[in-house]
């Protein structure tokens, strides 16, 4: 990934701006902008590199703090820096907003210089968030399923169910089963991608699973497990969310995103809390990206991938859509703060 030496409007002094903070203008992007910048096979590739950067130490990430909205949801502050920028995500997950025509995930996303502090960007963050949670679904499956794995289950079709089932469908994974509690969300699906919708059960017996539901009861029962599966739980991305039976955890081979966050919050944590599971049991897939820990040992594995989201992602996606623009690919209109 290349430096800074972004793309810069003239600023002109004028009596009327000299009350500003001084700072350059600075592109605001929306979601169509995000996804015309980062293409899937790009979000894939570029989520893979932050597992690896971030597991080789270069790039930084305190755990997401949570700020919990009762009954609602929860809204998460989520900083990272990186290859020369830095990056702050506020953003919520709202499980109950779809019933009132709201997305579960809204927010801003803002980049910075790491150099000099300066904001690069403000950036429409349910995009960014899809982009790289969809693409951690594919960069699992690459890492972690049988080479001949194809077909592919995707259970939960809302916003990001949509974009792991086309980032694996980029990957080269499919046709797969599109499920959902509403139907009419696995037919809009599966028409897209040339697949097939059906129920929990079918997609369920696929060699890749992918779940993201919004995690309030298993959607993964232990009956479901047949040798040789990779499942991708993305759903559970918070403490009291779970998409996979507990029984079925201890029969899968474990891997996460960052332990420190998936133990805390996420599939695993509840297994965690009561004592099920710990340390040693789970590995990260950067140790695996970089060789250090092995990822699936035997073709009858299964094996499962917590992911609960991390700031580095984001990272990865924001400094290619800040390039792309950069390089004049896409456009955002200009604001000075
Ligand atoms: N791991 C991550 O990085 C990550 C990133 C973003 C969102 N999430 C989480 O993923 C979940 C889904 O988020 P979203 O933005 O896609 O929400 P969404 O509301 O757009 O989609 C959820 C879908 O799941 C379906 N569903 C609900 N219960 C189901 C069940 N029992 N079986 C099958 N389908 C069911 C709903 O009908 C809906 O279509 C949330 O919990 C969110 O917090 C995780």
């Amino acid at each position: 990934m290349c430096g800074l030496g972004g793309r810069r409007s003239p600023f002109v002094a004028t009596p009327g701006n000299l009350v500003s903070s001084g700072m350059d203008p600075i592109p605001v992007f929306d979601a169509e902008a995000v996804f015309a910048a980062v293409p899937a096979e790009m979000a894939i590739e570029r989520t893979r590199l932050a597992f690896e950067r971030h597991a080789r130490g270069e790039w930084v990430m305190p755990p997401k703090v949570y700020v919990e909205a009762p009954p609602e949801g929860d809204f998460r502050a989520m900083p990272a820096r990186g290859d020369g920028f830095a990056l702050l995500k506020w953003v919520t997950s709202f499980p109950h907003n779809p019933e009132r025509g709201r997305p579960v995930v809204i927010g801003a996303l803002l980049l910075s210089s790491a150099q000099t502090g300066e904001l690069l960007a403000i950036m429409e963050c349910g995009s960014v968030t899809s982009l790289r949670t969809g693409a951690a679904a594919a960069v699992s499956a690459q890492l972690l399923a049988r080479d001949d794995a194809r077909t592919v289950g995707v259970i939960g079709c809302g916003v990001n169910g949509r974009w792991a089932a086309r980032c694996l469908a980029a990957a080269g994974y499919g046709p797969g089963i599109c499920a959902d509690v509403r139907p009419e969300a696995a037919v809009e699906l599966a028409d897209e991608l040339g697949w097939r919708s059906g129920p929990r059960e079918e997609a369920a017996d696929q060699d890749v699973v992918v779940t993201v539901t919004p995690g309030e009861r298993p959607v993964v029962l232990t009956s479901d497990l047949r040798e040789g599966q990779h499942i991708a739980a993305l759903g559970a991305d918070a403490k009291g969310k779970g998409e996979v039976e507990l029984d079925a955890l201890g029969r899968c081979r474990l891997f996460c995103d960052e332990w420190e966050q998936a133990s805390r919050g996420g599939e695993l944590s509840g297994a965690v809390a009561a004592g099920r599971l710990s340390r040693q049991d789970v590995t990260d897939v950067g140790d695996v990206i970089l060789g250090r820990k092995p990822g699936r040992l035997s073709a009858g594995d299964v094996t499962l991938f917590d992911s609960t989201g991390l700031a580095i992602q984001d990272l990865a996606i924001a400094i290619a859509v800040y390039e792309a623009w950069s390089r004049g690919e896409v456009e955002g209109p200009e604001v000075r703060l």
